[in-house]
């Protein structure tokens, strides 16, 4: 055998350990209690591409993709049921034109592979969901959008909930706006809303609240992502920057909110 066929064969038997170990992992990780819903905020692209000298305004949001991939799919491998990316926020239209037009166009190419992945059975019960104010989005991504929501509907696996043109602010004056007019077309000229109508018309009320909430990138804000939702919720945060997020970080993050569980719990109890 020559020495690729070596290399390959010797890699095969790495990626077979490294599959076993990673199952042996979440089966223990198991054992405790496994957050029902976490949400990214995925943070550092930018650095990582200037880090490894990566050129082109999307480098790093690619790399941030494949981490995307990654995650989602130990998520899906460890059983958590929701999980939220924070994609686009509202304030990211604030960036430069040609690194917002970058973005779009690398997320409409993502969404319109997923798309396909859906429709070749590839999707194995995952259902996406977008959240947000689509509305300010391209007409070609609003359709992808809109698509890739009707295809995976039926789906009752891992759902995905994916955070564009979003922030909380602008989704509370959504939900009390569009609760205020679904009244007032109801004939009640005395408008009182509720707490649950107006969470009825948040844009991630699809979801529950989440339980972990993962900070990538060394900040430790929130950055207007589900502040209303996250009250309760475990803030970890990390210095890896997104697209260095590995396998063992979110083990780590889990590992933190099954030890913090109890206090978690009285907490909850408590507010
Ligand atoms: C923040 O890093 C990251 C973003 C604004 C974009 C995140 C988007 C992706 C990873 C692509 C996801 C696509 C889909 C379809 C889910 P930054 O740009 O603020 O980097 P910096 O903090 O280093 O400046
Ligand atoms: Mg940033």
């Amino acid at each position: 055998m020559n020495t690729r066929g070596e290399i390959g064969e010797f890699s095969q038997i790495f990626n077979g350990l490294m599959d076993l170990m990673r199952r042996f992992i979440f089966r223990v990780l198991r054992a405790g209690s496994i957050p029902n819903h976490i949400s990214f905020i995925m943070d550092g692209n930018r650095r990582f591409a200037k880090r490894h000298n990566l050129k082109g305004l999307d480098a790093g949001h690619r790399a941030g993709f494949i981490s995307v991939t990654c995650v989602l799919q130990y998520c899906k491998e460890i059983g958590v049921p929701y999980v939220t990316l924070y994609a686009f926020g509202f304030d990211n239209f604030k960036r430069e034109p040609e690194e917002v037009k970058c973005l779009m166009d690398l997320m409409l190419e993502k969404v319109e592979l997923t798309i396909d992945q859906a429709i070749s059975g590839n999707l194995k019960g995952v259902r996406v969901i977008f959240a947000g104010d689509l509305n300010s989005l391209n007409e070609r991504f609003r359709a992808a959008a809109q698509r890739l929501m009707e295809i995976t509907e039926e789906n009752r696996g891992l759902m995905i909930v994916v955070c564009v043109a979003y922030c909380t602010s602008h989704e509370i004056v959504h939900a009390v706006r569009e609760s205020c007019v679904r009244k007032c077309d109801d004939g009640d000229g005395n408008v009182v809303l509720e707490l649950s109508e107006i969470e009825e018309y948040m844009y991630t009320s699809a979801v529950p609240d989440p339980d972990l909430v993962i900070r990538t990138g060394g900040g430790d804000r929130l950055s207007n992502f589900m502040t209303w939702q996250t009250s309760k919720s475990l803030l970890h945060t990390t210095a890896a920057l997104w697209p260095e997020l590995g396998l063992w970080h979110l083990v780590w993050a889990i590992l933190k909110f099954q030890r913090l569980q109890g206090y978690l719990q009285k907490k909850q109890k408590l507010d």
